[in-house]
Protein backbone atom coordinates (compact mmCIF):
# COMPACT_ATOMS: atom_id res chain seq x y z
CA UNK A 1 0.00 0.00 0.00
CA UNK A 2 1.01 3.26 -0.81
CA UNK A 3 1.02 5.55 2.55
CA UNK A 4 2.15 8.49 0.67
CA UNK A 5 -1.64 8.24 -0.74
CA UNK A 6 -3.29 6.57 1.59
CA UNK A 7 -5.42 8.74 3.69
CA UNK A 8 -8.50 7.23 4.70
CA UNK A 9 -8.70 2.99 3.96
CA UNK A 10 -11.79 1.47 2.47
CA UNK A 11 -14.24 -0.45 4.48
CA UNK A 12 -15.58 -4.08 4.20
CA UNK A 13 -19.64 -3.44 5.13
CA UNK A 14 -21.27 -0.19 6.30
CA UNK A 15 -21.77 3.09 4.57
CA UNK A 16 -19.22 5.58 3.53
CA UNK A 17 -21.17 9.59 3.22
CA UNK A 18 -18.65 11.43 0.68
CA UNK A 19 -19.17 14.93 -1.01
CA UNK A 20 -19.50 16.47 2.34
CA UNK A 21 -19.32 20.41 2.43
CA UNK A 22 -16.04 20.95 4.41
CA UNK A 23 -17.07 21.39 8.20
CA UNK A 24 -20.21 19.93 7.93
CA UNK A 25 -19.14 16.02 8.67
CA UNK A 26 -19.61 16.81 12.76
CA UNK A 27 -22.79 18.14 11.83
CA UNK A 28 -23.24 14.93 9.54
CA UNK A 29 -22.62 12.82 12.58
CA UNK A 30 -24.33 14.13 15.47
CA UNK A 31 -27.61 13.98 12.89
CA UNK A 32 -26.74 10.32 13.03
CA UNK A 33 -26.88 10.78 16.80
CA UNK A 34 -23.54 9.63 16.67
CA UNK A 35 -21.33 11.38 19.90
CA UNK A 36 -19.96 9.03 21.74
CA UNK A 37 -18.84 5.38 21.26
CA UNK A 38 -21.42 3.35 18.80
CA UNK A 39 -19.26 0.16 18.94
CA UNK A 40 -18.38 0.40 15.26
CA UNK A 41 -15.06 1.75 13.49
CA UNK A 42 -15.99 5.46 12.41
CA UNK A 43 -13.33 7.75 10.23
CA UNK A 44 -14.12 11.07 9.36
CA UNK A 45 -11.58 12.72 7.21
CA UNK A 46 -12.22 16.43 6.61
CA UNK A 47 -11.24 18.82 4.12
CA UNK A 48 -9.89 16.05 1.28
CA UNK A 49 -8.97 16.79 -2.07
CA UNK A 50 -11.47 15.69 -4.80
CA UNK A 51 -12.04 16.05 -8.03
CA UNK A 52 -14.69 18.38 -7.55
CA UNK A 53 -12.67 20.72 -4.81
CA UNK A 54 -12.73 19.97 -1.03
CA UNK A 55 -14.96 17.72 1.07
CA UNK A 56 -15.53 15.85 4.42
CA UNK A 57 -16.15 12.43 4.45
CA UNK A 58 -17.39 9.99 6.65
CA UNK A 59 -17.29 6.31 7.11
CA UNK A 60 -19.34 3.87 9.39
CA UNK A 61 -18.73 0.07 9.92
CA UNK A 62 -21.53 -1.89 9.83
CA UNK A 63 -23.90 0.46 9.68
CA UNK A 64 -27.15 1.37 7.59
CA UNK A 65 -29.00 4.48 6.84
CA UNK A 66 -32.84 4.45 6.38
CA UNK A 67 -34.22 6.87 4.19
CA UNK A 68 -35.28 8.98 6.80
CA UNK A 69 -31.80 9.35 7.78
CA UNK A 70 -30.26 9.72 4.47
CA UNK A 71 -33.47 13.10 4.21
CA UNK A 72 -31.55 14.49 7.12
CA UNK A 73 -28.19 14.23 5.73
CA UNK A 74 -29.69 16.04 2.67
CA UNK A 75 -30.58 19.15 4.85
CA UNK A 76 -27.32 19.61 5.76
CA UNK A 77 -24.95 18.03 3.15
CA UNK A 78 -27.04 18.58 0.07
CA UNK A 79 -24.38 17.74 -2.19
CA UNK A 80 -23.56 14.55 -0.50
CA UNK A 81 -23.39 11.11 -1.98
CA UNK A 82 -24.21 7.56 0.39
CA UNK A 83 -22.32 5.10 -0.41
CA UNK A 84 -23.73 1.50 0.88
CA UNK A 85 -20.75 -1.14 0.77
CA UNK A 86 -20.59 -4.58 1.03
CA UNK A 87 -17.86 -6.88 1.32
CA UNK A 88 -15.37 -3.85 -0.61
CA UNK A 89 -17.82 -3.00 -2.96
CA UNK A 90 -20.15 0.15 -3.67
CA UNK A 91 -23.41 -1.87 -3.90
CA UNK A 92 -25.61 1.48 -4.40
CA UNK A 93 -24.82 5.03 -4.53
CA UNK A 94 -27.21 7.44 -3.94
CA UNK A 95 -26.94 11.41 -4.72
CA UNK A 96 -28.95 12.70 -1.30
CA UNK A 97 -31.78 15.11 -2.32
CA UNK A 98 -33.15 17.79 -0.36
CA UNK A 99 -37.13 17.32 -0.34
CA UNK A 100 -39.10 19.92 -1.02
CA UNK A 101 -41.44 19.82 2.42
CA UNK A 102 -39.55 18.61 5.55
CA UNK A 103 -41.82 16.21 7.24
CA UNK A 104 -41.20 14.90 11.06
CA UNK A 105 -37.57 15.04 10.71
CA UNK A 106 -37.30 18.53 12.28
CA UNK A 107 -38.95 19.88 15.56
CA UNK A 108 -40.01 23.62 15.04
CA UNK A 109 -37.98 25.69 17.00
CA UNK A 110 -40.58 28.11 18.23
CA UNK A 111 -41.83 26.66 21.66
CA UNK A 112 -45.49 28.16 21.02
CA UNK A 113 -46.33 26.38 18.04
CA UNK A 114 -48.84 24.29 17.90
CA UNK A 115 -46.79 21.28 16.39
CA UNK A 116 -44.82 21.54 19.79
CA UNK A 117 -48.32 21.01 22.12
CA UNK A 118 -50.20 18.06 23.39
CA UNK A 119 -51.77 17.26 20.37
CA UNK A 120 -49.80 15.02 17.79
CA UNK A 121 -49.10 17.12 14.66
CA UNK A 122 -46.33 16.01 13.08
CA UNK A 123 -43.92 18.81 12.03
CA UNK A 124 -43.44 20.13 8.35
CA UNK A 125 -41.93 22.37 6.93
CA UNK A 126 -41.32 24.09 3.40
CA UNK A 127 -38.04 24.52 1.33
CA UNK A 128 -37.68 28.34 1.12
CA UNK A 129 -34.04 28.66 0.27
CA UNK A 130 -31.51 25.32 -0.57
CA UNK A 131 -28.26 26.81 -0.54
CA UNK A 132 -27.96 28.00 1.95
CA UNK A 133 -30.74 25.82 3.15
CA UNK A 134 -33.77 27.82 5.33
CA UNK A 135 -36.97 25.94 5.73
CA UNK A 136 -40.32 27.70 6.88
CA UNK A 137 -42.62 26.34 9.51
CA UNK A 138 -45.68 25.38 7.65
CA UNK A 139 -48.19 26.20 10.68
CA UNK A 140 -46.11 29.22 12.51
CA UNK A 141 -43.84 30.32 10.16
CA UNK A 142 -40.56 30.22 12.04
CA UNK A 143 -37.55 30.27 9.99
CA UNK A 144 -34.86 27.76 10.32
CA UNK A 145 -31.28 28.04 9.25
CA UNK A 146 -28.36 25.17 9.30
CA UNK A 147 -27.38 25.60 12.65
CA UNK A 148 -31.03 25.42 13.93
CA UNK A 149 -31.87 22.20 11.97
CA UNK A 150 -29.14 20.50 13.59
CA UNK A 151 -30.29 21.08 17.16
CA UNK A 152 -33.91 20.31 16.23
CA UNK A 153 -32.79 17.14 14.56
CA UNK A 154 -35.85 14.26 15.50
N1 LIG B 1 -15.16 3.43 -0.42
C1 LIG B 1 -14.73 2.90 0.79
N2 LIG B 1 -14.63 1.54 0.94
C2 LIG B 1 -14.96 0.71 -0.06
C3 LIG B 1 -15.40 1.23 -1.30
C4 LIG B 1 -15.49 2.62 -1.44
O1 LIG B 1 -14.43 3.62 1.71
N3 LIG B 1 -14.82 -0.60 0.13
C5 LIG B 1 -15.29 4.89 -0.56
C6 LIG B 1 -14.36 5.50 -1.60
O2 LIG B 1 -13.12 5.80 -1.01
C7 LIG B 1 -15.12 6.74 -1.99
C8 LIG B 1 -16.59 6.35 -1.84
O3 LIG B 1 -16.59 5.19 -1.00
O4 LIG B 1 -14.86 7.79 -1.08
C9 LIG B 1 -17.24 5.99 -3.15
O5 LIG B 1 -16.51 4.99 -3.80
P1 LIG B 1 -16.48 4.89 -5.40
O6 LIG B 1 -17.88 4.92 -5.92
O7 LIG B 1 -15.63 3.72 -5.74
O8 LIG B 1 -15.67 6.21 -5.75
P2 LIG B 1 -15.96 7.29 -6.88
O9 LIG B 1 -16.27 6.61 -8.15
O10 LIG B 1 -14.82 8.26 -6.86
O11 LIG B 1 -17.27 7.96 -6.30
P3 LIG B 1 -18.00 9.31 -6.80
O12 LIG B 1 -18.20 9.19 -8.26
O13 LIG B 1 -19.31 9.26 -6.02
O14 LIG B 1 -17.13 10.45 -6.39
ZN1 LIG C 1 -43.72 26.01 13.97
Amino acid sequence: MDEQVLKVQKIKNGIVIDHIPCGMSLKVLKILGIQGDIGSTVTLAMHVKSSRGWKDIVKIEDRYLDDREIDKISLIAPSATVNFIENYKVVRKHRVEIPSVVKGIVKCMNPRCITNHKEPIQSEFYVISKTPITIKCKYCGREMNAEDIVENII
